[in-house]
């Protein structure tokens, strides 16, 4: 595998197998990588002869200064990890490297960023727009790969797409989950022990919420979610939000049309419906989400 910090070296290495007709992937990351990024690398390796995997925390897709600051870097243990999962390129640029010139384009999506993560993080779905556009434009690959934990996130690329008229297949690949049902994520390494091991009854609550919305309406299984989340308890209190005085609190927990994103009234108002939850945990930001229909 190459490891390439450049645009140059980049399209070196792309030249030949571009030239030759060979189907290149693209599998963009911020790094931390753990097996759900992987599954992507894997699934892309089976379906492409070139995969080009990029390790980037890009900083214009992140509102809060803290977050970016703590985001987990790991380029070392990525680029191994991405050996032995034989990708063929992983780019690794610097910011300058990625941004010469100041950024100043804005993308926008429309009513599929007017809900759950877009008011709450503005720019955010923009910033990962910029990002993807110079990676695309980069890598020409014929298939992007992206996991279904950012679902809202998906929709945004697929819509980009549309915009762009670039023509790339976004695949989709299911969320990877620890045995006990905790959906991976690069934060959740940021967790202590003590919130690792309560953080699963998240998914729980989505299983168990399913179960409900055979009998319920959406409007019960949302508040019956909610509710369930800020009444779970613990002894041990480093898991205690002193402000909330709970150990999980939801930011949002939607309902959602699963191609539209728009919010959901009945379970027979759409084909696809998904719950897309973001929860707080010892000021870690969770995000699952899970499937009803
Ligand atoms: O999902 C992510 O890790 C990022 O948003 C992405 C797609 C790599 C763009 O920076």
């Amino acid at each position: 595998m190459k490891i390439i910090n450049t645009v140059a070296e980049l399209q070196a290495a792309l030249a030949t197998p571009r030239q030759n007709g060979k189907s290149i992937a693209l599998v963009p990351t911020m790094g931390a990588l753990h097996e759900g990024h992987l599954s992507l690398i894997h699934r892309a390796r089976t379906e492409n002869d070139i995969v080009v995997v990029s390790v980037f925390v890009n900083p214009i897709q992140f509102n809060n200064p803290e977050d970016l600051a703590k985001y987990p870097r790991t380029v070392d243990a990525d680029c191994q990890k991405l050996a032995s999962a034989q990708a063929d390129i992983a780019f690794v640029p610097s910011v300058e490297e990625m941004y010469p010139q100041p950024v100043n384009d804005v993308y926008h999506f429309g009513p599929i960023e007017e809900v759950m993560e877009g008011p709450r993080r503005p720019g955010h779905f923009s910033g990962v727009a910029v990002v993807l556009r110079r990676l695309f434009d980069l890598v020409q690959p014929v298939r992007a790969y992206f996991g279904e934990k950012d679902f809202q996130q998906i929709a945004v690329v697929r819509n980009l797409i549309e915009q762009i008229h670039y023509p790339i297949e976004i695949v989709a690949c299911p969320i990877v989950r620890a045995d006990d049902g905790l959906a991976l994520s690069s934060r959740n390494m940021r967790l202590s022990p003590a919130a690792r091991a309560i953080a699963p009854r998240i998914y729980a609550t989505l299983q168990s919420a399913v179960e409900r919305s055979k009998t319920a309406s959406v409007a019960e299984v949302k508040e019956w979610v909610l509710d369930t989340l800020r009444n779970i308890n613990s002894d041990d209190a480093t898991l205690i939000n002193p402000d909330t005085h709970t150990v999980f609190d939801p930011e949002y927990f939607e309902i959602v049309n699963d191609t539209t994103l728009q919010p959901v009234n009945e379970w027979s108002d759409a084909d696809g419906i998904v719950g897309c939850i973001t929860v707080w945990l010892t000021g870690v930001r969770l995000i699952d989400m899970i499937r009803f229909r």
